[in-house]
């Protein structure tokens, strides 16, 4: 993926940094388009995969719209372009003052996750003359097959409301007056490489909007959420998930209406590829069994395999020697500051190049200042001469 000019680049920037292949970006984006409008599907960026500005407005430039879990992404989206009324925003837990934030931008839809919620944003509307657009998010209690930290639509999850919940749901909105309901939304979970997993989940939107239709209650849309995953083996053979099959599913499997829309959530398979975490090796050491290589970046930056056990392809990419096998770790105070254990990599010394590949998604938007280290900066490719 990284030529020898490219590589030569990285050797005078001051490391670690995330670098980001616009190229790649908008091919993955280009295909995301062609293949959505094929049946009329609206997309939504999920926000919490990469918040950076320049790549938010690169994904807005191809009209998607936001997908938000914060007052703070609900600014940062339409900082970045992003019209309000492609805005959707979940999460289990908004504040008040969230709440106010998107109703005053006129978003399209909250995905409202209990009755209490429902009932506060209908209070809100009210106090400041509006009307709230809202879909309910349902547990379909359908399981994604994924590690379980990001599991969220089986019901032992804090997500979505339940289905023994909706009898006292449509009681909550025959009294909310302020409250438009607009739409079902559905989001299972994140990194489903199992494509039976969205067939699954089409089969039980299908029987829980028959279960609406047959109250006389019809919605203007589905949202089914995101959770495509991406070939973390595979960075360079397959940089691009297969969109063609992903939308193909619900083309097939979902009993859409008609005039009904269907939207999407997707954050890890726009963003993903296109990033790298960049690093610089500091020091080889011995360790009882194993060598170390101990790296200028950490969990910090990349929190994913200390948090999820989450594999990243790890590259030398300034080495050709043959190869040797190391425990590839972090600066950061904790055993868990590890990206790989027994990883073979050609001989690797002080000062080389590591990358840690697919980082774009959920890389630099969950970095922190743990142990007062700074942040990362972006490079990007087509600023690099
Ligand atoms: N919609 C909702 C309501 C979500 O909660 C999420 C992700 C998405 C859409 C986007 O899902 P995606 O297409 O990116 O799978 N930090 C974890 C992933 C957490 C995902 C949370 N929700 C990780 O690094 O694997």
């Amino acid at each position: 993926m990284f030529n020898k000019s490219r590589i030569e680049q990285f050797k005078h920037l001051p490391t670690p940094f995330y670098y980001y292949d616009m190229e790649l970006l908008k091919e993955t984006l280009d295909l995301i388009h062609t293949e959505s409008s094929k049946y009329g599907y609206h997309v939504h960026y999920a926000v919490k995969a990469n918040a950076n500005p320049k790549i938010m407005k690169l994904v807005q430039s191809y009209g998607f719209g936001a997908d938000c879990v914060s007052g703070n992404e609900v600014t940062r989206s339409l900082e970045t372009g992003f019209s309000a009324d492609k805005i959707v925003y979940a999460g289990v837990g908004k504040s008040d003052r969230e709440i106010l934030t998107a109703l005053e931008a006129g978003i399209f839809c909250f995905n409202c996750e209990s009755i209490p919620e429902i009932e506060l944003i209908n209070e809100l509307a009210e106090q400041t003359n509006k009307t709230a657009r809202i879909a309910i998010r349902i547990n379909p209690n359908v399981d994604a097959n994924t590690h379980h930290y990001i599991t969220t639509g089986i019901e032992e999850n804090k997500f979505g409301i339940n289905r023994w919940e909706f009898d006292s749901v449509l009681e909550t909105l025959e009294k909310s007056k302020n409250i438009k309901l607009e739409g079902l939304h559905f989001h299972i979970g994140s990194q489903i490489t199992d494509t039976e997993v969205f067939k699954g989940l089409c089969i039980r939107v299908n029987e829980i909007q028959q279960w609406f239709n047959d109250r006389q209650i019809f919605v203007d849309h589905l949202n089914v959420g995101g959770g495509f995953g991406i070939d973390y083996d595979q960075p360079d053979v397959n940089p691009i998930s297969d969109f063609v099959t992903y939308f193909g599913i619900f083309n097939q499997f979902l009993d859409l209406k008609p005039n009904q829309q269907l939207h999407f959530e997707l954050g890890r398979s726009v963003v993903a590829q296109c990033g790298s975490l960049i690093s610089k090796v500091l020091y080889i050491k011995n360790g009882a069994k194993t060598k170390f290589a101990i790296l200028d970046a950490g969990m910090t930056e990349l929190l994913r395999p200390a948090l999820y056990q989450a594999y990243h392809k790890i590259e030398n990419i300034t080495s050709v020697e043959t190869e040797e096998v190391y425990d590839v770790v972090g600066p950061i105070c904790e055993s868990s500051d590890s990206f790989g254990k027994a990883v073979s990599l050609p001989a690797t010394k002080r000062n080389d190049l590591i990358a840690l590949r697919s980082a774009g998604a959920y890389g630099e938007t969950m970095a922190s200042r743990y142990n007062l280290r700074d942040i990362a900066e972006s490079i990007f490719s087509d600023e690099l001469k």
